[in-house]
């Protein structure tokens, strides 16, 4: 905050730490963090309401990737266990919940689970991920499913993503082998339409 960022997203997804201590899969402890749905959801709220307290809910956001299996995570109940961090990030008032649907970065059907209804739980705004495209953003958003989209692969290789998104501009595809490390390349070189 003091370098002039306007929030801080807590990353909750995709394997990393506090999906660890979310998910059954990973998490064996016996301890208050872990075994029940509220014990293992403990750690994550514990640091959202910590960082709330620091600079504020309303720039507090939060990550989660209920069903995916990103770095080898799994969970034997997602539904109940996210159904329950929503309610509570909800009461915390954080300003959004920015959620993974699907597999990250793969199919978005990969598990049953029912993202309205999370939704409904969080009373602020709904982020949602994973392979969204001006269709399905727009269809998801007028039936009033999402209020706000992040799309990954699609900006690496248009930098200029929104503005062909508003004129119906065709999208580069990423090239996969400059992706995941290296230098800069397949990063910072993508022309945008009206370079
Ligand atoms: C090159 C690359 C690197 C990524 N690195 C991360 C990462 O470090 N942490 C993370 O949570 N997600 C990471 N992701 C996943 C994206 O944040 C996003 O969830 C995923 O690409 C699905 O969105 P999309 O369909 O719009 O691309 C990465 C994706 C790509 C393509």
């Amino acid at each position: 905050m003091a370098a002039g960022f306007d929030g801080v997203e807590i990353h909750g997804a995709n394997g990393y730490l506090l999906e660890q201590f979310i998910k059954d899969g990973a998490n064996q402890r016996t301890d208050a963090y872990g075994g029940t749905i509220e014990n293992r959801a403990r750690l994550l709220l514990e640091v959202v309401a910590a960082v709330a307290a620091e600079i504020g809910a309303d720039r507090t956001g939060v990550r989660i990737s209920p069903v995916s299996p990103a770095n080898g995570i799994s969970s034997s109940d997602p539904q109940p266990q996210y159904d329950y961090i929503a309610g509570q990030l909800s009461a915390l008032g954080i300003v959004y919940l920015h959620v993974v649907e699907g597999a990250t970065g793969g199919p978005r059907d990969v598990a049953p689970f029912d993202y309205d209804a999370l939704r409904r739980r969080f009373r602020q705004t709904y982020l949602a991920n994973n392979g969204y495209d001006l269709e399905l953003a727009t269809a998801r958003l007028n039936e009033g499913k999402a209020d706000l989209f992040a799309f990954g692969r699609a900006f690496i290789s248009n930098p200029d993503l929104v503005k062909r998104l508003k004129t119906g501009a065709p999208l580069a595809q990423p090239d996969f082998a400059t992706l995941y490390g290296g230098g800069a390349a397949g990063y910072t070189d993508y022309p945008s339409i009206t370079a």
